[in-house]
């Protein structure tokens, strides 16, 4: 049997006379429990949205039997537990593949814990904070942000951004990759969104929207404009009218490609930049360790990859990890040799560093030339001598 959580009736707990709350203080017992009800639902408390409606279904059972009976029977079905309620729907299916539509993460996994660039972070932990204040703007009668879009170039952190969302939000992922639906026959595709929209706007969840532009890609095709058409107002009609209590977020790497009435249609749009310099060594650091790499190695290597994008900064340190691994040599080792072949299209100043660095590596002159493209000469002539400097920095690198 279903016992209400303190919870609920702590905070809202009436007697009569009770008018603590001048915003509702005409309001009966009952309505004031609606209202709660409503700032529950939309906070996704579960348990105690099930316990505050059994409470108000004893109270109006006498004047409504018929309704009480009926929505008590919803209860019921939800099994002994009301989480049960809202426990996993089968996802929807293709009706000639029997593929599912969509893919679930019950509780995302992160990759790793993000680097958020500054802009970034504070646009993610605003939606989190409106969240964490729902009853406020419930009160004012203003929606939280219900639907974002993610904006930026490949391996930025944009689905990495929705996953990290959900985690804080504590609410599964579900993703539909439109590149993928897009790619099958179109009439069935339309239904399938539909079908897909559907289910997720019933689902206390976060759904992706990943390759939103995948839309926009197929408009070119002559023979389906019209179903396209209908398709694009699907989606926005469903940005539109998104519930408060769910969080739709659409991706895109080619913002260009969209119309702009659509960039219109969603709360927030966040724009993800390619990492900084900082950015980069702080990724590096949270790969490595700090203790993973000398200090010059490290700027010399957020120098070199300024301007790639966190997948590549991440694919880079982990390949040079796994090298040292397989051959068994020291860390500082395979990603001195990264920085040499990063060097090779780099400028003169940054070779020489490079090459510095490979000096007190203990390279010789002919190794540190085929790794940085760097005359034999022009090493000479600018560190000779250089294999009796002292080291820079900490070169004990840790194998990992
Ligand atoms: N902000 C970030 N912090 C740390 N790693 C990141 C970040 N952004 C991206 N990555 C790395 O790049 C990979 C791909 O990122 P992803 O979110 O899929 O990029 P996008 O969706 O923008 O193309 C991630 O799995 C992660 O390893
Ligand atoms: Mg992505």
């Amino acid at each position: 049997m279903l016992r209400p959580s303190c919870h609920v009736w702590s905070t809202r707990a009436t007697s009569p006379g009770d008018d603590e709350d001048s915003s509702v203080g005409q309001m009966s017992d009952f309505e004031r429990d609606v209202v709660h009800l409503v700032r529950l639902s939309l906070g996704g408390k579960v348990d105690d949205v099930a316990a505050l409606a059994r409470r108000l279904l004893r109270v109006i059972a006498d004047r409504r039997p018929d309704l009480a009976e009926a929505a008590q029977t919803i209860l019921r079905t939800a099994s002994a537990s009301p989480a049960r309620a809202l426990e996993p729907q089968p996802l929807p299916v293709d009706l000639d593949s029997r593929l599912e539509l969509l893919r679930r993460e019950p509780t995302p996994h992160l990759p790793i814990e993000p680097i958020w660039p500054p802009a970034v972070r504070k646009e993610l932990e605003a939606v989190l904070h409106e969240r964490e204040r729902i009853d406020r703007l419930v009160d004012a009668g203003i929606a939280p942000t219900r639907s974002l879009l993610f904006v930026g170039p490949p391996g930025v952190g944009k689905t990495l951004a929705a996953r990290w969302l959900a985690v804080q939000l504590r609410r599964p992922l579900l993703t539909l990759d439109l590149a993928a639906v897009m790619s099958s026959f179109l009439g069935r595709t339309g239904n399938n969104i539909r079908v897909v929209l559907d289910f997720a706007r019933r689902a206390p969840a976060v759904l992706l929207l990943d390759e939103f532009d995948a839309i926009a890609k197929r408009r070119d095709d002559a023979t389906e404009v019209g179903e396209l058409k209908r398709l694009v107002t699907v989606l926005l009609q469903a940005v539109d009218d998104w519930p408060e209590a769910g969080v739709l977020i659409a991706a895109t790497n080619h913002p260009e490609l969209l119309d702009p009435a659509v960039w219109r249609r969603f709360d927030r749009i966040v724009d993800f930049p390619p990492p900084s310099v900082q950015g980069i060594r702080d990724l590096v650091v949270r790969l490595v360790g700090d203790k993973g790499i000398s200090k010059p190695n490290l700027d010399i290597l957020a120098a070199l990859l300024h301007g790639r994008s966190f997948d590549n900064v991440v694919r880079v340190v982990t390949s040079a990890k796994r090298a040292a691994i397989v051959r068994q040599v020291q860390f500082s080792e395979t990603i001195a040799e990264v920085l040499g072949e990063l060097a090779q299209s780099a400028d003169l100043e940054v070779k020489l560093r490079v090459a510095s660095e490979l000096t007190t590596a203990g390279r010789s002159q002919r190794e540190i030339s085929a790794l940085t493209g760097l005359s034999r000469d022009t090493i000479r002539k600018h560190l000779g001598g250089s294999k009796t400097r002292r080291p820079v920095g900490n070169h004990k690198e840790a194998q990992e």
